[in-house]
């Protein structure tokens, strides 16, 4: 019997940055396990993103940034699909340079989307939860935040500051009975690492102790555990996702 459990049935879901990449692939497996989704992003997706799934996926605008544009999407997103009761912070940008060549505005640009724009929808999206006494927030990090890489120092940095945001959240709503968790995706097959030096990649590649990119699906399958009851006695860790590479 192949059976598979809706582990997300009546879960209304948002994914920040859900319009691509990863959080696309986000999307459809929060999709799949039985969750009502909302894509939030800056951009549309592409009319084929979520063809094929049995609920329709809805479509937001929200720039994480800007705390008008969230209260609105917010909004919206209860009209659509009802409460919020699970965040899934993934939106990000990088802005690559070494240190001493990196501009105030790459800095303060990634900074602004990858750390202050999860504290802003964190801000926004908890006091629902808080009343409702129940929700789950998962803050996509990188390996990156866990061990720094050269030219990344903007990116590694916020990406660092999302797992202190990760564990305050997770003592600051536990007794309202929500859970915030992390996800740390390691090298990740997307048009991003697509495009990264063919050297570099399999120089990465060669770090990974099972062999392989990770699939975005794979990062998918971890916002499902940790959105669902699966993990219900989970909260505050930082999930590395990323086949081993820098254990
Ligand atoms: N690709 C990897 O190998 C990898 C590895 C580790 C971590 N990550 C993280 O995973 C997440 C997704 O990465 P990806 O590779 O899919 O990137 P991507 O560029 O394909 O997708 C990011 C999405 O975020 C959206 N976005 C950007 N700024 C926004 C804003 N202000 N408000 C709302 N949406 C905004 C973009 O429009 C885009 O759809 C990022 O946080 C990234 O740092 C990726």
């Amino acid at each position: 019997m192949n059976q598979t459990v809706p582990l997300l049935d009546g879960v209304h879901a948002v994914v920040t940055g859900g319009a691509s990449g990863i959080g696309a692939a986000i999307v459809r497996k929060m999709s799949e396990a039985g969750a009502s989704v909302a894509a939030w992003d800056v951009k549309p997706p592409e009319a084929s993103t979520f063809s094929g799934l049995d609920r329709a996926v809805e479509f937001v605008e929200a720039d994480i940034t800007d705390p008008q544009s969230v209260s609105a999407a917010l909004e919206a997103t209860e009209s659509l699909i009802g409460p919020v009761h699970s965040l899934i912070n993934n939106a990000g940008v990088t802005r690559d340079r070494l240190v001493r060549d990196m501009s105030f505005d790459e800095w303060d640009t990634v900074l602004n989307v990858n750390l202050k724009g999860a504290f802003v929808t964190t801000k926004i999206v908890t006091p629902g939860m808080v009343e409702r006494k129940s929700g789950t927030i998962v803050n996509i990090s990188s390996l990156g935040g866990k061990v720094g890489t050269v030219g990344q120092a903007n990116y590694c940095a916020s990406k660092a500051g999302l797992v202190g945001l990760t564990k305050s959240t997770a003592k600051e709503f536990a007794r309202f009975g929500i859970r915030v968790n992390a996800i740390q995706p390691g090298l990740i097959d997307t048009p991003m690492t697509a495009a990264l030096r063919p050297d570099i990649y399999d120089k990465k590649l060669q770090e990974v102790p099972l062999r392989r990119a990770g699939r975005p699906d794979e990062i998918g399958d971890g916002c499902v555990f940790l959105a669902s009851n699966m993990s219900s006695y989970i909260t505050g860790v930082v999930l590395e996702i990323g086949g081993g590479r820098n254990i």
